[in-house]
């Protein structure tokens, strides 16, 4: 049986990630693909869990940045072999709405931790199981929030850090893209969101060819 395909999404918030994947997805669909949509952390019922503490639980506010990154990883642990590698088993396209790409940046660039033991527990948590491609949406921290104001929700814990955390983030997602031009597909987010869309699709038909035509 032809193996899946694995796509990750990853930047800051409000770069659009759940947007384009949303685009993505009719897209894929249209064309007979069965997709896998699963958002990090959670996307199990244990990770669903870890996520509602490390977002919105008051419990979760004096969580320290060691116990937010083992946490993270023991979603994606779960989220992996519970419904990715199935996934990619039975053929069927995986998105998810972050990747293992965040903990490296959230948690090794803008909250300091030492990168080497966070690459280390990334690497443990996947087991080896990587993305095929991971498209990063960049753009400004100002016009990304000022999107995230129109959007009118309140902010969860990890929205409600300083600037200056966000431009880590930002310049540390820009790292670890350069790190590994293979995998990462880096976009200018700014642009609107119909002809990101279409690099979206084009690159992927380029990519894997041979995935799309079989
Ligand atoms: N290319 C675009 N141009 C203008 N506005 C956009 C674009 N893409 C998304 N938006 C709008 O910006 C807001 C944030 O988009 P979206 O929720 O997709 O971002 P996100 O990366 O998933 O954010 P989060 O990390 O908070 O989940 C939404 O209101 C969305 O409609
Ligand atoms: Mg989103």
């Amino acid at each position: 049986m032809r193996r899946g395909l694995f796509i990750t999404f990853e930047g800051s918030e409000g770069c659009g990630k759940t947007t384009q994947i949303r685009r993505l997805v009719a897209w894929l669909e249209e064309r007979g693909e069965t997709c896998v949509t699963v958002r990090e952390p959670g996307g199990t019922a244990a990770g669903d869990q870890i996520r509602h503490l490390l977002q919105h639980a008051p419990q979760g506010r004096a969580l320290v940045p060691e116990a937010e990154l083992l946490l993270f990883a023991a979603s994606r642990a779960q989220l992996v072999r519970e419904i990715v590698l199935p996934a990619l088993d039975a053929g069927r396209v995986v998105i998810s709405d972050r990747f293992l790409d965040s903990t490296a940046v959230y948690q090794g660039v803008a909250r300091r931790l030492p990168q080497d033991r966070v690459a280390d527990i990334n690497a443990f948590a996947v087991g080896g199981c990587l993305p095929d491609v991971t498209f990063l949406l960049d753009m400004d921290v100002d016009a990304a929030f000022d999107r995230l104001r129109r959007r009118s929700r309140p902010a969860d814990r990890m929205e409600s850090e300083p600037v200056a955390f966000y431009q880590a983030v930002r310049e540390g997602y820009l790292k670890v893209a350069a790190s590994e031009p293979g995998r990462f597909c880096l976009l200018d987010a700014a642009r609107c969101e119909e002809d990101l869309a279409r690099d979206i699709r084009k690159i992927l038909q380029e990519r894997f060819h041979g995935f799309f035509t079989r």
